[in-house]
């Protein structure tokens, strides 16, 4: 039996198992098996308010799961599933409430990555999985980072590699009239905007929390996050380190630096994020200083992550 023969099983039968995806590893369970999805919570520690993202494989997998596609969501799937993109739709009864928290819309996409897909296909269901890190923590984009924050508590963790894009996928909701941008991410905006006209940024850009999701002090390391104080203002007496995108500015003021991307490619500057923010985190520092990225492209979710990262959760 393959490994992905096994995890398929083991959805099939219930059970937790963490998969790769082209943005970070997912913790999968049965979408439509309530039970299964409860063990989710549990184990990441997530509160049932935070709702979960379908994964299926096609778009036929998709219908079942959805009352209407309107149009403007229609041309999205088609251009860029599979992909980093998850659509919020208006859900068919077939969604068990535990999944959406008991709104009525369901957050769906088809990942763009082999190892994922093949599971959906083998167990025949779609999987509900958020990120495989416990609730507020920095997404894993290996195996390794699943196994070291999660491992014994799930029931298999099928290793593909380090994440593509290194960032969570783009959220767009079609639950009101207009596209709404609660998350942005591995998608840039630009190229929403470009195929389905203006989408509105008021959520993702809020400082209150708006919709699920929105919730202060995400993605977050446990050393204390602050964002681009200038060299000139840093405390002498403490260990810094410092996340950079490109050359950073004085490096012997720093304990330790990690840059996103020497070149400033924002691509590479995202698939190397979360990474970074692990080995800074790992380096007994009293506070990690960020720079933020251009914000444009994939800089957007780089920017969000980092802004969230670095919230205070009182
Ligand atoms: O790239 C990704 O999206 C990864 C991989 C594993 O697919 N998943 C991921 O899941 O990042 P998670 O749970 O960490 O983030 C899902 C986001 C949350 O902000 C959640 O609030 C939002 O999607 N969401 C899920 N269902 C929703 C719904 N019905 N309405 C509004 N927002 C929803
Ligand atoms: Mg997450």
């Amino acid at each position: 039996m393959t490994d992905i023969e096994k995890a398929a099983e083991i959805i099939q039968e219930g059970g937790l198992v963490a998969f790769p995806t082209e943005t970070v590893y997912g913790l999968g369970a049965d979408a439509l098996n309530p039970l299964a999805v409860a063990r989710i919570f549990e184990v990441k520690n997530r509160p049932q308010f935070d709702p979960l993202i379908v994964h299926v494989a096609d778009v036929r997998q998709a219908e079942i799961l959805v009352l209407k596609f309107p149009e403007k969501a229609l041309r999205l799937m088609e251009k860029f599933w599979p992909g980093p993109l998850t659509l919020v739709l208006p859900k068919s009864n077939l969604v068990p409430d535990i999944v959406t928290s008991s709104l009525p819309n369901v957050a769906i996409r088809v990942p763009n990555h082999p190892m994922a897909l093949e599971l959906i296909r083998q167990s025949g269901r779609p999987i509900a999985a958020p990120s495989a890190n416990p609730f507020g923590g920095v997404s894993p984009t290996t195996a390794s980072h699943v196994r070291q924050s999660l491992g014994s508590k799930v029931d298999m963790i099928l290793d593909g590699g380090p994440c593509g894009i290194g960032v969570e996928s783009t959220v767009l909701s079609f639950a009101g009239r207009e596209p709404v941008l609660l998350r942005p991410g591995g998608l840039p905006l630009e190229e929403i905007q470009s195929l389905i006209g203006k989408v509105s940024l008021e959520a993702a850009t809020s400082e209150k929390p708006l919709a699920p999701g929105q919730l202060l002090n995400h993605y977050a390391p446990r050393t204390m996050l602050v964002l681009d104080i200038p060299p000139a203002d840093l405390p002498r007496d403490k260990k810094i380190g410092l996340l950079a995108f490109q050359k950073p500015e004085d490096p012997s003021a720093y304990a330790w630096v990690e840059v996103l991307s020497p070149s400033g490619d924002l691509r590479e500057g995202a698939a190397n994020l979360f990474a970074a923010m692990r080995r800074l985190d790992e380096k007994n520092l009293d506070v990690i200083i960020a720079r933020l990225v251009p914000n444009e492209g994939l800089g957007r979710a780089i920017n969000d992550r980092l802004t969230k990262a670095s919230r205070k959760s009182n």
